[in-house]
């Protein structure tokens, strides 16, 4: 009997392998950096062909570190950052272009002439999302009308298209040997070409951004019984084991922090920062500014929504402190960094490298740094990095309050920035609600795994599931009202300063 469940995640700086047991505990993990790629200002790429690479070097590595087999391992989940592109030769097995990623905002002009004169939210109620540079549609356009020939592929049935589950799924299952082109309804969903009632590709859309039906997978259940298909024996994991989840990665996070109710959210501190609202059943269309999204759908059993506020730039702020500003070592250097000073001195940075996502919208927005003065130090940088962070998770919170009429009692929070105590601290103050960190705090992987397991039988039900959380940490907010008041204030103030940016 197999023991084990493993979960490939496929994120924006790095991909990853976790095995876990019974129990939801990691039992072996291995993590892989690739390259960011910035051709042009506010371009962001990557190499489709090195990320497939790392995913089976993180699986080989998973598998020996735990000395595991094939036939140990039940069933295997993916989950992947989302909307990040590809389009590839079925034949071949090669990208035509390299993978442009969600935080890329070249599609700019492409969205405004698709808005048209009926605006940014002209596609919001078939699909849940306000027409920005952020989702997969207006990528695979770009692709289509600026790489040589790709569009001609597309109509012959050669050039299909997928967001980073379905590429690894597809290498999983045997690439160009008759390898799955499948995704789930979460991850579809944020291509923009999907109806969310029913949850199948929307052809006005595709006609609309010029998009040929045939290069789209198919739209599968985010956990599948009937399995997507099977690991090929000389694959990364030298056997046949079934790949039966597949769930976008803030979606995997609320599965993996067990938020199965109407009216539990979670909040992940990854390159962005994503909260996401159960809303069951029900689709709930935003008025502040948030996506409306499915957040998962296990097998035959009807698709679950959520609320999502979606920030773009939260640890990619500390990773651009390292690795741009070489203000840091490590991306754990900025806590001590930011602890050398009492409070962000009046300094305030809003990093809208992508423009500003949730609740604004706005591709032109450009980041700022303001309030500066001679009396600022390194120590105010990181710290006025780490409370940007806060302060957009305030925002979305606002949002999916006024949204939901519901007042969140605890924040779940997870990801690798709830390591740093300085943060989650201020993030409680900032919120006014008390910040939990589960034992696991790898949600996301923890959630791919258990759309697997579910659809093989490894765990019962989402009962089983919920049993194997538990708490690790909570930070209460502190009495002091400065940052959820005036400090906020501010912040309110120097993101007006970032808007209208771009010509
Ligand atoms: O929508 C983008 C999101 O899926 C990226 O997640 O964890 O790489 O910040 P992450």
């Amino acid at each position: 009997m197999a023991k084990y469940v493993a979960a490939i995640d496929q994120g924006t700086t790095s991909s990853r392998c976790m095995i876990f047991n019974h129990a939801g505990e990691p039992v072996s993990s291995s993590q892989m950096e690739h390259e960011q790629i910035y051709p042009k200002p506010g371009w962001v790429e990557h190499d489709p062909i090195e990320i497939w690479s790392r995913t089976k070097d993180v699986i080989h590595d998973a598998m020996e570190k735990a000395g595991l087999i094939a036939s140990d391992i039940a069933a295997i989940g993916v989950t992947n950052q989302r909307e990040t592109t590809v389009v590839w030769d079925k034949n071949t097995g090669q990208p035509y272009y390299n993978a442009i990623v969600w935080q890329d905002t070249r599609t700019d002009k492409i969205c405004d002439e698709l808005m048209g004169d009926e605006g940014q939210d002209r596609l919001r109620e078939q699909t849940g999302l306000p027409l920005a540079t952020y989702f997969s549609g207006p990528k695979i356009k770009w692709i289509l009308d600026n790489v040589e020939g790709v569009r001609e592929a597309a109509m012959r049935g050669d050039a299909i298209f997928g967001n980073m589950d379905t590429w690894v799924i597809w290498k999983l299952t045997g690439g160009i040997n008759g390898g799955a082109h499948v995704t789930d309804v979460t991850n579809a969903s944020r291509t923009m070409l999907m109806n969310l009632e029913g949850t199948q590709w929307n052809d006005d859309i595709c006609e609309l951004m010029d998009v040929p039906r045939k290069m789209l997978p198919t739209i599968r259940p985010s956990s599948d019984p009937e399995v997507y298909g099977y690991t090929a024996n000389n694959g990364p994991f030298g056997g046949k084991i079934p790949v039966c989840g597949d769930l976008g990665d803030q979606q995997a996070a609320t599965v993996g922090q067990t938020c199965f109710s109407v009216g539990e959210a979670k909040n992940t501190y990854g390159t962005g920062c994503f909260m996401l609202l159960n809303t069951g059943t029900e689709i709930v269309q935003s008025k502040n500014g948030l996506l409306t999204t499915p957040c998962y759908k296990f097998g035959n059993e009807p698709t679950v929504y959520a609320l999502e506020g979606s920030i773009a730039i939260a640890g990619a702020v500390v990773q651009w402190l390292r690795d741009q500003m070489r203000l840091i070592n490590t991306a754990a250097d900025v806590e001590n960094l930011a602890r050398m000073v009492e409070d962000n001195g009046g300094m305030y940075f809003v990093p809208a490298f992508s423009g500003l996502f949730a609740p604004y919208w706005k591709s032109d927005a450009r980041g700022a740094i303001v309030g500066m003065t001679r009396y600022l130090t390194r120590g105010h940088f990181a710290r006025a990095a780490l409370e940007a962070v806060a302060y957009q998770t305030r925002e979305v919170l606002d949002a999916m309050e006024a949204d939901s009429g519901v007042k969140l009692q605890a924040l779940k929070v997870d990801g690798g920035m709830v390591a740093n105590e300085l943060l989650m601290q201020y993030q409680a103050d900032v919120l006014g609600v008390p910040v939990t960190r589960p034992k696991v705090a790898e949600s996301t992987a923890l959630g791919a795994a258990y759309a697997a397991g579910l659809a093989v039988g490894f765990w019962k039900n989402t009962n089983e599931m919920r049993q194997n959380w538990g708490i690790d940490k909570t930070w209460e907010p502190n009495d002091d009202e400065t940052p959820r008041v005036d400090n906020y204030k501010m912040w309110k103030k120097a993101v007006t300063r970032t808007f209208d940016w771009v010509e």
